[in-house]
């Protein structure tokens, strides 16, 4: 039985409909920006694989700091004990946090991290004996695929199926130009009714929305609305964090402070699974007391596992290195120079960047969509020139580890201005 054969077998797979899609590329390495399948074709892994990988495949020290933690301490419980590499990511994570940071949660992914967030929220204030029930986010957002984080998430074709066991949450339009006031006035309108516990968003860049990006000083503007109405403020950074957004983490942009920051996908180099809630002492602190009932009462059996925490270790370790930085600059002056080249070229609806992350809408003369027609077209081109992009609909974005090289760079943009030539001209 051939890798795809067994895996069509036994394997289902995420967000794909098996009847209809095609069959999965079976890849067996992966090193630097690269990616190989069974057949030896390569690819550039040109979304780093989900938006995980910042450091490139099987960085050499990565795999060093891992393998050595795995035959030091592979897992411990996290009830009742702890170990050091849980307590450096502690340490180092709030170190690198805005200074408000006191302590982390750990749990297992994106979804996971943003679900904890959501419950210390809720929690915080049923501590504190005050009936707030609901949720305000941003239309659009993606926060998860758990419950909670599907509650607080765009409603619609991805979550029908459960929508009718959502908790109540508003949202407010994606804020622009042309609505900003707007946008500022109903956050405003909806929170002064008091009603509310906690605002979650991502900021500058809603990810699955089609890396949709908005303005630092907007962003601002509602978590300072949001405070004046003692309303907690989540910022889902589990796309955002570790400099894709240019900074360390994209809350790094705003001068307002927020209560809670959500990890995952970067965080660990994008090797390991793992979710990190992080938040200030003040929230802490409402869950003491002399009973078990006002403790957080949420825990995974992979909670802190040793392995995932020396990854995060190892990948700080790499952040502090000139290379990383270096890596990450080029990354956005290469971005940058090809804004600049593209300008004008009616092609694109919309070109713009957040740091390391560059997002096209090409214009297809109606709405922009996930289903859109040219997503397919767009992947099965880039994956016949040793590219693996997914487009978000009509959205190509291009957010690589930050390994990439100029060459690698330009083999990307150069395909992306090819395949429109190819695509319009047909
Ligand atoms: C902003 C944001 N939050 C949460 C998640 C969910 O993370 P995970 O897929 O690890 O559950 C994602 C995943 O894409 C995301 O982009």
């Amino acid at each position: 039985m051939t890798l795809s054969e067994k895996d069509k077998q036994y394997v289902w797979h995420p967000f794909t409909q098996a009847q209809t899609s095609p069959e999965p590329i079976p890849i067996v390495k992966g090193e630097g920006v690269w990616l190989f399948d069974e057949e030896g074709k390569k690819y550039i892994d040109a979304n780093s694989s989900w938006w995980t990988i910042i450091h490139g495949h099987a960085h050499p020290y990565m795999v060093e700091q891992i393998s050595n933690q795995l035959s030091i301490l592979d897992h411990s419980i996290f009830a009742g004990a702890t170990h050091p590499k849980a307590a450096e990511v502690g340490e180092r994570i709030t170190n690198v946090l805005p200074e408000n940071f006191a302590k982390v949660f750990f749990s297992d992914n994106g979804s996971t991290a943003v679900e904890v967030a959501i419950k210390m929220v809720y929690q915080y204030w049923h501590n504190k004996g005050i009936k707030k029930k609901r949720f305000l986010a941003i239309e659009g957002s993606y926060h998860g695929d758990t419950f909670g984080a599907m509650s607080v998430g765009q409603r619609g074709y991805f979550n029908r199926p459960f929508e009718h066991l959502f908790f109540d949450v508003d949202f407010i339009p994606f804020p622009t130009k042309e609505n900003i006031n707007e946008v500022l006035v109903k956050a405003k309108e909806l929170l002064s009714s008091g009603d509310f516990a906690g605002f979650i968003f991502e900021p500058l860049v809603q990810g699955a929305a089609g890396m949709r990006i908005y303005e630092a000083d907007w962003l601002n503007e509602l978590v300072s609305i949001a405070k004046e109405h003692e309303v907690m403020t989540i910022a889902d950074e589990v796309m955002t964090g570790f400099y894709r957004s240019g900074k360390m983490f994209a809350i790094d942009h705003i001068q307002e402070e927020v209560d809670f920051v959500c990890m995952s996908k970067g965080l660990t180099g994008g090797v390991m699974a793992m979710g990190l809630t992080a938040t200030t002492q003040k929230v802490f602190d409402a869950f003491l007391s002399d009973e078990i009932g006002t403790a957080l009462l949420h825990g995974h059996s992979f909670t802190a596992n040793p392995i995932a925490c020396s990854a995060v270790c190892a990948s700080l370790d790499l952040f502090e290195k000139e290379n990383t930085q270096k890596g990450i600059e080029k990354i956005v002056s290469s971005h940058a120079n090809f804004l600049e080249k593209i300008k004008g070229d009616k092609r694109f609806k919309s070109a713009r960047q957040q740091g390391t992350i560059l997002s096209l809408e090409i214009e297809m003369g109606d709405e922009s969509s996930y289903f859109s027609p040219i997503r397919t077209e767009a992947y099965n081109y880039f994956l016949a020139n040793e590219i693996l992009l997914r487009p978000l609909g009509n959205v190509i974005f291009f957010n690589p580890p930050y390994v990439i090289n100029e060459e690698e760079l330009e083999h990307v943009y150069s395909h992306i201005l090819k395949f429109l030539d190819e695509y319009f001209r047909a």
